[in-house]
């Protein structure tokens, strides 16, 4: 075993460095085993992780990745917007695939309930926003702001709630909102995936600061990226939760202190969904390219993610942010062809990117596993990210399988 694992301590968290999308998952993959619980923190269903369970492919958006490990506790923290039939279908799916996760699942009292009408609140507001100002976000339509507004407004209902009888309180908000967005709200509907869901959760509903701190060990499986933090990242193109490690911190309820490494994940490159500025973006071809070799199509949305160069200084301010220990740099494996590898590495004075330009290493560094068996230029490649952020690149991704992966030590 690589001593790297046990390096990590009893509390290690892995957080998005970039837009979301990074690749946490095979990462969190590789080391749940090592963990005895596995925690998300906060966001819902605009999250979407890839994940392979016994040869099938299948998106999860709310259950930690950590959750195909059998037999490993998970935690759903309380800043997380649970919409609760995409929860009972994901649980569906695993225990169709044969494996079970509600004995082992606790999920905060206080995290939220995400309504189904709280979606259709969301596309209303992006309507709203293309028409004052052109462009809305481009959020997922999942309901994620609507849910964190109620919440922030002191009017959401949480999880604790789940088995109570909402339908003088649905009923009551059904004219408000109405009259505010037009959105007609399901009552009944919504009455009936209570009901289902209260069938199937109630023995979940937990206290993750406890559940967690009597662990030996916890793995923070982050949401979204540092740079769609609600406080820290491009605001307004931002999510409605805190992305960072200090925000998964919060929102499972734990001290600074938990935390002994925290590992921060940027693809070799850079993506985004959704609007909002990015630096360094890539055109025509090039962008082409890299979307079809890094399959950059999203997982929740199926949307063409914008693809573009690594920007250095985004690294350094989500690592300054995040005060990340390693670095995990996936898909490297996607710059396989590219001729020369550009690098954001400032901003000249007129906004535009300075670039550096690396030699590329044209040749296929897919399944490599030791690093010193990469081509001479990608070994630069990560070599100057790991200078210009002081940070290990412990973790390197080749490919998409789950051994595809740089190891060191
Ligand atoms: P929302 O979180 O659905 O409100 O979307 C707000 C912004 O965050 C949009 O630009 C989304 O594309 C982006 N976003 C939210 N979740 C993810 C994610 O998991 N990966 C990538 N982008 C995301």
């Amino acid at each position: 075993m690589h001593t790297v694992f046990t390096s990590l301590g009893k509390g290690c968290a892995v957080i998005g460095a970039q837009w979301g999308d990074e690749g946490k998952g095979k990462v969190i993959d590789l080391l749940a085993e090592h963990f005895a619980v596995i925690a998300r923190a906060s966001g819902g269903a605009n999250a979407g992780h890839t994940i392979v369970v016994k040869g099938v492919k299948r998106v999860f958006h709310l259950l930690p990745s950590g959750c195909l490990h059998e037999g490993k506790p998970v935690v759903l923290g309380a800043g997380m917007v649970i919409h609760l039939p995409t929860l009972l279908e994901e649980i569906a799916a695993l225990k169709e695939a044969g494996i079970e996760v509600v004995s082992r699942m606790t999920i905060s009292s206080s995290a939220h309930i995400l309504f189904d009408y709280y979606k259709e609140i969301d596309a209303v507001l992006e309507a709203r926003r293309s028409k004052v100002k052109g462009e809305g976000i481009g959020t997922t339509k999942r309901g994620i702001g609507p849910a964190y507004m109620e919440k922030a407004a002191r009017s959401g209902i949480r999880m604790e709630h789940l088995a109570d009888d909402l339908r003088a309180e649905l009923t009551t908000r059904a004219e408000s909102v109405q009259e505010l967005y037009g959105v007609t709200i399901d009552v009944e509907g919504e009455l009936s995936h209570l009901r289902e869901a209260a069938d199937v959760l109630k023995g979940c509903i937990g206290d993750p600061p406890t559940k967690i701190r009597q662990a030996a060990s916890v793995l923070i499986e982050g949401a979204q990226g540092t740079l769609l933090d609600i406080d820290h990242g491009t605001y307004p193109y931002v999510t409605s939760s805190a992305t960072t490690a200090a925000g998964a911190l919060q929102g499972l309820g734990l001290p600074p202190s938990i935390l002994t490494s925290c590992i921060g994940v940027a693809k070799a490159y850079c993506t985004r969904v959704g609007a909002g500025a990015f630096l360094t973006e890539a055109e025509g071809e090039t962008a082409e390219r890299l979307r079809k070799r890094g399959g950059e199509y999203g997982a929740t949305t199926g949307r063409p993610r914008r693809c573009g160069w690594l920007h250095v200084p985004d690294l350094q301010r989500a690592a300054l942010l995040n005060g990340f220990t390693h670095w995990n740099i996936t898909k490297l494996d996607v710059l396989d062809e590219e001729k020369v590898i550009h690098v954001g590495v400032g901003i000249d004075g007129a906004g535009r990117p300075i670039y550096q330009q690396l030699p590329g290493w044209r040749t296929s560094t897919q399944g490599i596993t030791v690093f010193d068996k990469l081509p001479k230029a990608a070994q630069e490649f990560i070599r100057f990210i790991e200078e210009k952020t002081s940070i290990p690149a412990t973790f390197i991704g080749t490919g998409p399988g789950r051994e595809e992966m740089i190891v060191r030590e």
